[in-house]
C-alpha cells in the first residue's frame, strides 16, 4: 500500500501544488483532506497558469483521480466554478475522475457573511481570514449543526436544513453585528441548483481510497495552507481552522496510518506569510521586495485567493524542525531555490533569543508567543548564478549546494529535491 502525504511547513504558499502535481504523474488518486477555498495552488504547465482553490491540481494529469476528503469544507459555488474552468481547458472532470466525500461539510454565504462580521469586530486582534467563511464553517461542524455535502442528496431535507441554517446566521448578523439579513430565497434557488449538479460526485471517499489502496494503487494525500497555521499546532489564534498537519489526513480523508510511505514537507528556502500573526525572521524595505517579487509574475509573493502581498522573511530553523516533529516527516522539498541566486549571502535562523538573553532551539511553548523571542541567525554565503535552466545536483553551484546541505542539517531531515523555477521541469533531485 503506498500512501504518499505532503504538507506545507509554513503558512502555506511554499509551493506545494506543483511539487503535488510533478507527484501526481505517479499516482493514481490525489486527495486533498482539509480547508476549503481559502487554499490556492498555482500551477505552471506549458505556459499555461492554472489556479485551483479546491480540486487537486493532480487532476490535470490524465490518468489521476481528484478526491475531496469528509475534512474539508466545500463552497459548492466555488467548486462548481473551478469544475468549468477545467472543462473549458479540456480537462475531463466527471464523476469518475472526481469525487466529493458524502461527510464534507458545506461553506454557504451564511458562513462567508459571518466570516467577515467577527473580523471586523476583532478590532486589532483580526486574523485576516481570506472572507470565505472557512472559520465559521468549521464551527458550525464541530457545534454539530453543519450542512454536509450528504445533505444534498435528499433536496427536500436540504431545502428545509438550509432555510434553517439561514435564519439562524440572519438572527446572528442582525443581533450581534447590527448587519443587514441575508435574503434567503435566492440563496436556497442557487444552492438547489449546485445540489443537482453535485449529487452524482458525492460518495464515500473513504471507502474508495481503501479500496485503492488495498488495491496497490498510488495515492498522494495534499495538504492545503501550511502547519503553521494548524488549529491545534499553528500560530493560534492566527490559524485556520483545520488540521493541516500530516496526522489531519487520517481524520480528514478517513483511512489509517497503516498505508503511509513518506511524509514530504514543501519548504521554501525563505519565508512568507498572509495575513496577521507572529514572524519572528520577518525583513522589510529592499529585502522584502527582492524576496517577494514585485507581482508581475504569478510566482511572486502575492496571495493565490486574495492577491494581498505576502510577508517575506529569512528561513526560520526552529519553525522547520518544528513541522519536521509534528508532521513526523521524511523528506523535504526545497523550492524558489532560485529567488535566492544574486545574493551576497543568505540568513537562517537556527535559534531564538529571548529578552533576557537565554536562547532556546526549540519554542518553550507552542509557537503562538513567538513575538517575544529575536531570531539568531547563520549566514550562508550565496550565490551569484542563475538557477533557473539547473537540473543536475552537480550543476548547482557549490554555495547552493551547501545551502541546501545547510538547511537539512538545520531542519533534521533530508531534502530530496530542490526547485528552481516554477515550470515542472525546473527541479533537480539532491543525493542523499
Ligand atoms: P482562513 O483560513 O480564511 O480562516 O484564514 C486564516 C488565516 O490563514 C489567515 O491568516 C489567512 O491569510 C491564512 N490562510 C488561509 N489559507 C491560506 C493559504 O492557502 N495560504 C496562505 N495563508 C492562508
Amino acid at each position: 500500500m503506498s500512501l504518499k502525504i505532503i504538507v506545507g511547513t509554513q503558512w502555506g504558499d511554499e509551493g506545494k501544488g506543483r511539487i503535488v502535481d510533478l507527484l501526481s504523474a505517479q499516482s493514481d488518486i490525489v486527495a486533498r483532506y482539509n480547508g476549503g477555498d481559502n487554499a490556492g495552488h498555482t500551477v505552471n504547465v506549458a505556459n499555461h497558469t492554472f489556479k485551483l482553490h479546491l480540486i487537486p491540481s493532480g487532476i490535470i494529469h490524465p490518468h489521476t483521480s481528484g478526491y475531496l476528503g469528509n475534512g474539508l469544507v466545500i463552497n459548492p459555488k466555488s467548486l462548481w466554478t473551478e469544475m468549468e474552468m477545467l472543462r473549458d481547458l479540456n480537462i475531463q472532470v466527471s464523476p469518475e475522475r472526481l469525487k466529493i466525500s458524502f461527510a464534507a461539510h458545506m461553506i454557504t454565504p451564511g458562513h462567508i457573511a459571518l466570516d467577515r462580521a467577527r473580523e471586523a469586530t476583532r478590532g486589532k486582534g483580526q486574523i485576516g481570514t481570506t472572507s470565505r467563511g472557512i472559520g465559521p464553517a468549521y464551527t458550525d461542524k464541530v457545534s454539530r449543526n453543519g450542512l454536509r455535502m450528504l445533505d444534498m442528496l435528499d433536496l427536500q431535507h436540504f431545502e428545509e436544513k438550509l432555510r434553517r441554517h439561514l435564519q439562524k446566521v440572519n438572527t446572528e448578523l442582525s443581533v450581534n453585528f447590527q448587519t443587514a439579513p441575508l435574503a434567503v430565497d435566492p440563496i436556497v434557488e442557487d444552492y438547489l441548483n449546485y445540489a443537482r449538479l453535485l449529487q452524482e460526485y458525492i460518495v464515500d471517499t473513504g471507502d474508495l481510497l481503501d479500496q485503492a489502496l488495498q488495491a496497490g494503487k498510488q495515492v498522494l494525500a495534499e495538504g492545503a495552507q501550511g502547519m503553521l497555521l494548524d488549529i491545534d499546532h499553528g500560530s493560534y489564534p492566527f490559524v485556520t481552522s483545520s488540521n493541516v498537519t500530516a496526522t489531519g489526513v487520517f481524520s480528514g480523508l478517513g483511512i489509517g496510518i497503516q498505508p503511509v510511505e513518506k511524509v514530504i514537507g514543501a519548504t521554501k528556502a525563505f519565508q512568507s506569510r498572509v495575513g496577521a500573526g507572529p514572524f519572528p525572521t520577518e525583513v522589510e524595505g529592499e529585502m522584502a521586495t527582492r524576496l517577494r517579487g514585485t507581482g508581475d509574475k504569478p510566482w511572486d509573493e502575492f496571495g493565490t485567493t486574495t492577491g494581498r502581498p505576502r510577508r517575506v522573511g529569512w528561513l526560520d530553523g526552529v519553525l522547520l524542525r518544528y513541522a519536521r516533529r509534528i508532521n513526523g516527516l521524511t523528506d523535504l522539498v526545497l523550492t524558489k531555490l532560485d529567488v535566492l541566486s544574486g545574493l551576497p549571502e543568505i540568513k537562517i535562523c537556527t535559534a531564538y533569543r529571548d529578552q533576557n538573553g537565554v536562547t532556546y532551539s526549540t519554542p518553550p511553548l507552542g509557537i503562538s508567543d513567538l513575538d517575544q523571542f529575536t531570531p539568531v541567525y547563520e549566514t550562508a554565503p550565496g550565490w551569484q548564478e542563475d538557477l533557473t535552466s539547473v537540473r543536475q545536483w552537480e550543476d548547482l553551484p557549490e554555495n547552493a549546494q551547501a545551502f541546501v546541505r545547510f538547511v537539512e542539517q538545520i531542519g533534521g531531515v533530508r531534502v530530496m529535491l530542490a526547485s528552481v523555477g516554477p515550470e515542472r521541469s525546473q527541479v533537480v533531485s539532491v543525493p542523499a
